[in-house]
Parts: structure tokens; C-alpha cells; sequence
């Protein structure tokens, strides 16, 4: 059997009813996204093996679920790989995506160097935006048993990933401080053009929210203006 489709088992096995926002179908969601997006880039020469594989095992464990431990997910893919028939270069490559993938807050930059990576990377943070992140937000919120919204506690902008981790927020929050500020972190030309879009879906989605609950007046609304156009936190 083909190594992609072979992963695809493996994961799928491995991840199915996961109930926080990692399951099987947000690795579909993100396989298909990346496969998008190799189309609408008009690029040169991407390794689809390598963007196949790193979007497929990217989430096969997760360093928040493992006490902080980052190291966990490039691991658990590697054993996988090596236990496979695949060149070492394609292991390197994608593990080293894994490894560079996650968001750890507003002020930190991410790493990523190759194209590949930056595929995977904008797939990944599509799924984070729009209509299915918002769902994936308030799933996650509610597995950690964490508040939906609190108008007395402001979003904060986290400038290390330490802080960003040890966090304590609420779901409405979560958006200021990730979710919101994902359009202006796109890498390549085809996520921000869906990012744009999904970007203001959550903007309206987050009004609303506020207006129903007469928080027109509020911090978090006034923030909200600001995000509406720049995706940012000023
Ligand atoms: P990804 O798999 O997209 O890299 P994460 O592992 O950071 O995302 O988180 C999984 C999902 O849970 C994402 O959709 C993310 O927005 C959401 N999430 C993470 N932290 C929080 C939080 N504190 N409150 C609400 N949702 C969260
Ligand atoms: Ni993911």
C-alpha cells in the first residue's frame, strides 16, 4: 500500500473520537486543505509526499496533553516513519514541520522555512478560523471546563509561548489572543485569501455575541473594531 494512504489508517485509527478539537476529520480538514492549497499556489516544485505526510501526522500527539512536552509529536511521528520504508531526507523534512507548527502566542514568531512547511503551517491555522473554529474553540473550551466569555477579564497579548501556555482564558477571549490575529500570519497568497474571508465571519460571530449580550460598550467590543480591519491587537 501507498505510504500516504498507509498513514492515513494510521491516524485515523489512532485519533478517532477524540473529543477536543483533534480528532480525525480536523487531520482530513487540514489534508485537504494543504492539497488546496499546493493547487492555487502557482509554485515551482513543492514535495507533495512530504506535505501529505507532515498534515496527516501533525497532530498524532500533542505537547498539551503531555505536560508541555513539545518534543512529543515529532517522536511519535518518527517511530511511525522509521517503521516504514521512507528516505531519511522526507523523515527529516517532516518532522522538522511538525516540530515548527504550533502557534505559541501573539508576539512570538514562528520558523518555518520551507514551502512545505508553510503549506501545512497555513492549513493547520485554517482550521483554527471560520465557521469550524469557532466550533473547535468551544469545544476545546469546554473539555477544559474553561468560562465562555467574562467582560471582567481582557484578552492579553502573550509575548513568550511560556506565557501564552500557562495561560488562564476564556473561550471569547481565546480569539483576541489567537484566533483573530491568524489572517495577518498566513504564509502563503491562497490562505490569506480564505483567511480574509473566514477572518470577518468570526468578527460578526463575535459581535453579535457581545451585542446580544448588551456588551456594545465593552472592552472586548472596542477591541473588536480594531481587529476588524488589521487583524491586530492596535
Ligand atoms: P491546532 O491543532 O490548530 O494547531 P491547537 O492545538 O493550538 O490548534 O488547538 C486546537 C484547537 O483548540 C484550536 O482550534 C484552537 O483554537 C483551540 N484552542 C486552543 N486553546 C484554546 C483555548 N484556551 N480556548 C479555546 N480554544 C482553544
Ligand atoms: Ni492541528
Amino acid at each position: 500500500m501507498d505510504i500516504v494512504l498507509k498513514t492515513k489508517e494510521f491516524v485515523r485509527e489512532k485519533l478517532s473520537g477524540e473529543g477536543t478539537g483533534h480528532d480525525w476529520w480536523h487531520i482530513e480538514r487540514v489534508y485537504k486543505n494543504s492539497l488546496s492549497l499546493i493547487e492555487k499556489e502557482t509554485v515551482d516544485h513543492v514535495n507533495k509526499e512530504v506535505i501529505e505526510l507532515a498534515a496527516l501526522l501533525h497532530d498524532i500527539a500533542d505537547w498539551k496533553f503531555y505536560n508541555g512536552d513539545e518534543t512529543i509529536g515529532p517522536k511519535a511521528a518518527r517511530e511511525w516513519l522509521e517503521s516504514q520504508n521512507i528516505e531519511q531526507y522526507v523523515i527529516e523534512h517532516v518532522c522538522e514541520i511538525i516540530m515548527n507548527l504550533s502557534f505559541k502566542g501573539a508576539n512570538t514568531k514562528s520558523s518555518m522555512k520551507t514551502l512545505e512547511g508553510k503549506i501545512v503551517q497555513d492549513a493547520d491555522r485554517l482550521d483554527a478560523i471560520g465557521a469550524i473554529g469557532i466550533a473547535r474553540a468551544f469545544a476545546y473550551g469546554g473539555y477544559k471546563g474553561q468560562e465562555l466569555f467574562n467582560p471582567m477579564i481582557t484578552p492579553k497579548e502573550h509575548r513568550t509561548s511560556a506565557e501564552y501556555k500557562s495561560q488562564n482564558t476564556t473561550t471569547v477571549n481565546h480569539f483576541f489572543e489567537k484566533l483573530l490575529l491568524l489572517k495577518e500570519r498566513m504564509n502563503t497568497e491562497a490562505a490569506k485569501e480564505i483567511a480574509h474571508e473566514r477572518h470577518h465571519y468570526m468578527v460578526d460571530f463575535l459581535k453579535t455575541l457581545l451585542k446580544e449580550n448588551q456588551y456594545e460598550n465593552s472592552l472586548h467590543y472596542s477591541k473588536l473594531q480594531n481587529f476588524q480591519s488589521k487583524g491586530s491587537f492596535r
